[in-house]
């Protein structure tokens, strides 16, 4: 009979992955104008195609009283990496996708090569984007030795599925979605249907087989993993790989995991034999020196379970034009300006002729509101000219009139500090604190003014 030679094409927006009939300028569902792109479609006939398993699983679903259903076997694979291991919640789960965003050169295919490297499990890493000597030559810099890592370059998902026949490895990693391409699907590697056609042939061999799935992704300028958005609903954890690329500390993160909770935070640093985990993150972004200098404070934040010691920098200077400029790195503008423009009521700082540039340390971005009590003071300092003591830290929210609030789990920033040998801790006196005996100060305070007083 053959293929039909009739064309089937449909629309899909390239930002939503909604899918339409016929063009339009808008998309409906996310508002974005002239992302709306026709694509080929037609699909052969499936038959001639099986997943490894699909001949031999003959399983049918039966409903079980949840009380019946064993969930203690769930065991999960050790990664031997234990930053992997804590931001996927204690290993792998049997036939779970995981889908590992992050820019271009991030490390993705570094951390995944590395990972795969150190399983002591059958391993095949399929890769779409480098040939097996480039990767050979990136896996020596890396770790040499290893017997259970397999490379595949390939791009086509029906001969993957014949390799991982032959093989039958116990995990299987893709580097990168966007380079798959189905048969059954027309349009070429990287559009929508066939990101989608890709990811569902590889969900089916997943939960078939129980072989869990790592898939690399890439992602927009706007940071969203390119492809449709359905991609993050289908897989079962979505992490994060992001960092400053001009810094060496990248900082994973899940953002959806249905087998654990997505406030594990693993950190990282690139270095030139791979990525080294970091087990004590604080000790290594606060930067060892020993003179004291005006505009640094010390932040006792929490990024995720994780207590974290940042460093914070303010430069404040006399504008020199007009219009007085602001940059922030690492941390929110708009909150800078609101930092500001509290100091310049309570405190009766004219910091509207200043200029005034802030910076994270380590090339990570804060969200922690607890950072805002040591951007505060950071500033103050670099203003007056007056460093503070390098073993002051900081831990509170500022609000708009100036109070100093309360943040959640202070006494646990408060042990944090105290084991990394600081003097002084300064957070709200609207904290409940219970701790006792400990031999670092907890100096409470209500407003900014109290502040102003103690430290400059
Ligand atoms: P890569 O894993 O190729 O990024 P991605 O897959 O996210 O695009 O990482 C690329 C960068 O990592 C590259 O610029 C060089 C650097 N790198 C090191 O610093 N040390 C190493 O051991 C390796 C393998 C890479
Ligand atoms: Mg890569």
């Amino acid at each position: 009979m053959g293929l039909k030679t009739k064309v089937k094409t449909t629309f899909f927006c390239q930002s939503c992955g909604t899918q339409y009939n016929k063009w339009q300028g808008q998309c409906a569902a996310c508002k974005e104008w002239n992302t709306i792109v026709e694509e080929v479609v037609q699909k052969a006939e499936k038959s001639d195609w099986k997943t490894p398993s699909s001949s031999t699983s003959k399983r049918v679903s039966k409903p079980l009283k949840i009380n019946d259903i064993d969930a203690s076997k769930e065991a999960r694979l050790d990664t031997f990496d234990n930053e992997f291991n804590r931001v996927l919640g204690g290993g792998i789960v049997p036939g779970s996708l995981i889908l590992l965003g992050g820019e271009p050169g991030i490390g993705k295919s570094t951390l995944m090569l590395q990972v795969s490297l150190k399983l002591p499990y059958k391993t095949l890493y399929v890769s779409g984007e480098e040939s097996q000597k480039q990767i050979k030559m990136r896996a020596e810099r890396i770790h040499p030795n290893s017997e259970n890592c397999y490379i595949l370059t390939e791009t086509k998902t029906q001969n993957i599925f014949k390799q991982i026949e032959a093989l039958q490895p116990d995990i299987v990693i893709i580097d990168s979605i966007q380079t798959l391409h189905s048969d059954y699907i027309e349009s070429s590697s990287g559009s929508i249907s066939q990101i989608k056609e890709c990811a569902t042939e590889l969900i089916k061999f997943a939960k078939e087989t129980a072989t869990p799935v790592i898939l690399i992704g890439h992602i927009t300028k706007d940071g969203n993993i390119a492809g449709p958005k359905i991609l993050e609903h289908m897989v079962d954890t979505v992490l994060q790989f992001e960092g400053d690329r001009n810094h060496v500390f990248r900082i994973l993160r899940a953002s959806k995991n249905r087998f654990g909770s997505t406030n594990e935070l693993g950190i990282y640093e690139m270095q030139s034999s791979g990525l080294r985990e970091v087990n004590n993150p604080s000790e290594v972004l606060i930067s060892k020196k020993d003179e004291e200098l005006s505009g640094n404070a010390i932040a006792a934040t929490l990024e995720g379970m994780r207590p974290l010691m940042i460093e914070v920098q303010a430069l404040v200077s006399t504008a020199v034009y007009g219009t007085p400029q602001r940059s922030a790195t690492g941390f929110n503008a708009k909150r800078l300006n609101m930092l500001l423009a509290v100091l310049e009521k309570r405190a009766g700082f004219r910091l509207g002729a200043k200029d005034v540039f802030l910076n994270i340390t380590g090339g990570i971005t804060v969200d922690d509101p607890a950072i805002d009590l040591a951007v505060v003071a950071a500033i103050l300092s670099s203003n007056e000219d007056v460093a503070l003591q390098k073993d002051y830290c900081f831990a509170a929210e500022v609000g708009l009139s100036g109070e100093i609030r309360p943040v959640q789990r202070v006494e646990q920033r408060i042990l944090e500090a105290e084991k990394l040998g600081f003097s002084t801790i300064f957070v709200s006196k609207y904290n409940k604190i219970s701790l006792k005996d400990t031999s670092i100060k907890i100096q409470l305070i209500t407003k900014i003014e109290d502040l102003v007083e103690l430290i400059v």
